[in-house]
């Protein structure tokens, strides 16, 4: 049955809870608020707080419907088309991958070594997405530029009207592209959260993840290294001589891209943790400077 019942938030909120619970959904309660906001065009703090408020009849229908997709497993952040990183609502569509919260420990690990926010950077993002990594940056360093690159023009697409909605189109370029493949260099900052999943570890992952974001941004080939095995060889070149250049990591490749690097002339400076414990995001120096 997908219709709601209840005439009050706080019902609502309950029944909704139980059927994404049934339907498999990892956080039920979260998401029926998350999803009941949406459909009130209220935030979150009233939705707490008002639990005895009647829902108008269209808002009803638009929760009955959003919840319908979210039964299916459909994500949350594409059923409302939003997601916040770094304190910024990014645009999202089936086309881009969902941004992450521990994509955010290579937002903090970037921040934390450039020595000056306000120098005028020329930034690089590799495999952009919707932008969130080089948007944040450049949302961040008021004086930078930016080039992000996809192989996915509907992902460029995303990425660029988020750069509209933050105000930042002005400072960054679009790039529809295989990896470096004819780029050249002088990059202050090179960042990607390249496809890291190995192909036979892709049936295993959530439905949310498996059957509704872009296989391009998850599918990393046989081992989960191909990304990388095309990027990491070409970040001397594109680097500066002073770069800071920062990967994310899939679970346990850091030793493999540490040792991609090392061929490629390049120096382990860091491998930092997310929130939960892994190694997330390797940095990478000019050997000459080790
Ligand atoms: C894991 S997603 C990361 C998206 C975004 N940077 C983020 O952190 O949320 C990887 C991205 O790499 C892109 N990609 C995959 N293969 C590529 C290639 N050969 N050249 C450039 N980009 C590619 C995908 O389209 C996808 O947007």
């Amino acid at each position: 049955m997908n219709d709601i019942q209840a005439n009050t938030v706080a019902v609502a909120l309950v029944q909704a809870a139980d059927r994404l619970k049934a339907a498999g959904a990892q956080t039920p309660e979260l998401d029926a608020r998350v999803l009941l906001c949406h459909a009130t065009g209220r935030d979150y703090a009233w939705v707490i707080a008002n639990g005895e408020v009647e829902i108008g009849p269209a808002a009803r229908d638009g929760f009955a419907e959003m919840l319908a997709r979210r039964e299916r497993r459909e994500p949350v952040s594409q059923i409302v088309a939003a997601r916040e990183f770094w304190s910024r609502d990014f645009r999202v569509t089936p086309d881009v991958l969902t941004p992450r919260p521990d994509t955010e420990t290579l937002v903090e690990t970037v921040l934390s070594r450039i020595e000056d926010w306000d120098a005028p950077l020329h930034m690089l993002d590799l495999g952009t997405g919707s932008g969130c990594l080089l948007l944040t940056l450049l949302a961040e360093c008021p004086n930078a530029t930016g080039l992000g690159i996809d192989a996915s023009p509907e992902a460029l697409e995303v990425a660029a009207s988020n750069a509209v909605a933050l105000g930042l189109d002005m400072r960054v370029a679009w790039l529809e592209g295989d990896w470096c493949d004819g780029l050249d260099g002088n990059f202050d900052v090179i960042v990607s959260n390249p496809p890291y999943i190995a192909r036979h570890e892709l049936r295993h992952l959530e439905p949310e993840v498996r059957d509704y974001e872009p296989r391009l941004a998850l599918d990393g080939g046989a081992d989960g290294f191909a990304a990388y095995r095309r990027i990491v060889p070409a970040l001397r070149r594109l680097g500066t001589g002073a770069s800071v250049i920062a990967l994310e990591l899939g679970q346990g490749q850091a030793h493999g891209v540490a040792a991609l690097g090392r061929v490629a002339g390049l120096r382990i400076a860091d491998v930092d943790q997310d929130i939960n414990r892994r190694a997330r995001v390797i940095t990478f120096e000019p050997a000459s400077n080790g």
